[in-house]
């Protein structure tokens, strides 16, 4: 199956990286390549530049937003929050019509430094956002609240932990529960949370998520809802 992922950041890296591990054809977009390939710096957890990064692994393609959307049969935003909406209008609206689209996005805004506030809450999502500007794509919001490693790789938290997963789309959503398995999520560890205005709640998250960040000192942590009996 061919892949489209919007993102050339950590998140897009490691998911592209797990994607490839398990047989898929993995298309990466950017802005621009030139740019992209000629760029030295390494991201936010010391890693190597993309440059360095994609030389490595020669297998994963590289295009434009637009030649992404083109070669994926399912697509993921790993897109910065702000540069979202723009990225998917580069990519073409009649290049996503139809298709699945993972949105692993936050609603961060880093323009006034740490911490980044949300740029969208309480009555609305970026989630929600893409869905409206984009209506005939079926939206799945998942993944958007830990660590990128930890959402290709659940085992690197010991214990029980939870993904969370919203859109409107029933089938979307059995499509990406899939690709959620094919990642190493236990089933009955996804919960779904209904339609997309689900998002709103696990951007939200991402306060609380950035706290323990700071708290914690390190980022390999997630959210487990421990659940009681009914009164
Ligand atoms: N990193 C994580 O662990 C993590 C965890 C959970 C969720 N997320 C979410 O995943 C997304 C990606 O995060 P990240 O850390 O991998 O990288 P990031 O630095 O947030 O985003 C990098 C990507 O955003 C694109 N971009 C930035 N501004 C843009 C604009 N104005 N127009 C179009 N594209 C723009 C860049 O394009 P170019 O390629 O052209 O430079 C690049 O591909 C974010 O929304 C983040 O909140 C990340």
């Amino acid at each position: 199956m061919k892949i489209g992922i919007f993102g050339t950041g950590m998140a897009g890296k490691t998911l592209a990286e797990k994607l490839f591990a398990l047989e898929y054809d993995v298309m990466i977009g950017t802005r621009d390549i030139a740019k992209t390939l000629y760029n030295a710096d390494g991201d936010i957890y010391g890693g190597p530049p993309f440059k360095t990064w994609i030389r490595e692994r020669p297998d994963i393609k590289l295009g434009t937003f637009a030649d992404a959307a083109i070669h994926g049969e399912l697509l993921i935003n790993a897109v910065s929050g702000t540069g979202t909406i723009p990225a998917l209008k580069k990519a073409g609206k009649s290049n996503l019509r139809g298709k699945v689209l993972i949105d692993i996005s936050n609603p961060l805004d880093f323009s006034k430094g740490m911490p980044p506030p949300l740029f969208v809450s309480n009555t609305d999502s970026l989630g929600e956002q893409i869905q409206q500007e984009f209506p005939k794509v079926k939206v799945v919001k998942t993944l958007n609240t830990m660590n990128a490693y930890l959402m290709a790789n659940p085992g690197l938290v010991p214990g029980d932990h939870n993904v969370f997963l919203c859109g409107n789309d029933e089938d979307a959503k059995a499509v990406v529960k899939k690709m959620l398995k094919k990642f190493g999520w236990k089933e009955k560890l996804m919960i779904d949370l209904g339609d997309i205005s689900g998002a709103r709640s696990t951007e939200q998250m991402l306060p609380v998520w950035l706290r323990l960040w700071g708290k914690l000192q390190h980022p390999m942590f997630n959210f487990n809802v421990v659940v009681g009996r009914p009164l």
